[in-house]
């Protein structure tokens, strides 16, 4: 069955963008929630694509976006989160992206009877996780999930991405345009293993997935097809800029520390002390992508000349800055 009229929580993202586009270049009605309207604003043109001012968090909000609605999309997510206490055991900001909207999404697909969910989570995480892996990140990853699976009445699948590239990812784009501005880079974790995965295969996987019976009940890994160490996409990435820097490798002990003084900085951290927990795993799958995907992912390594390239920041900037991000 094709659904035909589609809520994407997190559709104004770097992931959610590419979903959006392709689920309007199907023809298919796109409803997208946004706490700033402002940056959901290159959406609003995209035929067939509304564009909703909405606190996803909030039960009866999420019930009438998906009123009418015969499939969701979840890509609400967050890299940073400020300590939980006590009771609150991943933060409050991870709390709210990573459990609270699942769950109220998990509620109004019942309510309103919409059965084809998709969820996407990250790589790293494992089923029952919420206990044990090692960062809050993960953790309130792995009890988003939970709260998933527990719908049995539903028809779920769980992606779980490695680190995603595209012409205006926040990852590789940064280590780029650092190595711009400074004469070395000193990197925390540089043997921390990634499979990065091209954001039009994600998007892809997600539009195949939501048509794809076989997928129901399933839980997915969404790799690249090469496995780099972090040293080695941070090389590529100078490389392909036109500024490769030497990479001076932290100490553990220092790494921590200067993730601190990052998390106290005003604005958005480079780094937290919870993002260096997360890289204690490494971020690779021995499947990269199941067959049922229909999806033969790209290769960063034929694909980052062309993407990160002298003079594709001014491309990248003037995307990020349309969305205001
Ligand atoms: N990018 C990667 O490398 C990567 C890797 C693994 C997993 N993932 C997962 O893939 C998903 C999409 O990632 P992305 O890179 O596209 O993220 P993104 O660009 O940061 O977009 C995240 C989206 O989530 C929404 N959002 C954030 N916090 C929210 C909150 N508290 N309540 C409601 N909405 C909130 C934002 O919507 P508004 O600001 O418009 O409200 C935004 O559209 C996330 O779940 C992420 O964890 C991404």
């Amino acid at each position: 069955m094709l659904h035909s009229r589609i809520l994407v929580l997190g559709g104004s993202g770097f992931i959610g963008t590419h979903v959006v586009s392709r689920l309007s270049a199907q023809g298919r009605r796109v409803i997208v929630p946004t706490r700033h309207r402002e940056r959901a604003r290159h959406l609003i043109l995209l035929p067939t694509v509304e564009v909703v001012e909405a606190d996803t968090a909030d039960p009866r909000a999420m019930a009438s976006l998906a009123a009418g609605c015969d499939a969701a999309i979840n890509l609400v997510g967050v890299l940073h989160g400020s300590a939980g206490t006590g009771a609150d055991r991943w933060g409050p900001q991870f709390g709210r992206a990573h459990v609270d909207v699942p769950a109220a999404l998990v509620e109004a697909c019942r309510t309103q009877g919409v059965r084809r969910l998709v969820h996407v989570s990250a790589l790293g995480v494992t089923d029952g996780g919420k206990n044990t892996l090692p960062s809050r990140y993960l953790r309130s990853k792995a009890a988003g999930e939970e709260k998933v699976r527990q719908a049995r009445d539903l028809d779920w699948t769980i992606l779980r991405p490695s680190v995603v590239f595209g012409a205006e990812d926040s990852f590789l784009n940064l280590f780029a345009r650092i190595q711009r501005v400074l004469p070395v880079l000193a990197l925390a974790k540089p043997e921390a293993r990634f499979q990065p995965v091209w954001v039009g295969d994600v998007a892809q996987a997600i539009v195949n997935v939501l048509d794809a019976p076989a997928t129901t009940g399933k839980t997915c890994a969404l790799a690249g097809p090469e496995v780099f160490t972090l040293r080695q996409l941070v090389r590529l990435a100078g490389t392909w800029s036109g500024h490769p820097r030497p990479i001076v490798a932290l100490p553990a002990g220092l790494a921590r520390l200067m993730a601190m003084l990052m998390e106290w900085a005003p604005g958005e951290p480079l780094m937290t002390r919870d993002n260096l927990d997360s890289m204690a795993l490494d971020n690779v799958s021995a499947r990269p992508i199941d067959p049922d995907l229909g999806i033969t992912p790209a290769s960063l390594r034929a694909m980052g000349p062309s993407l990160y390239g002298p003079g594709d920041g001014a491309r990248y900037d003037g995307w990020r800055s349309q969305a205001r991000r």
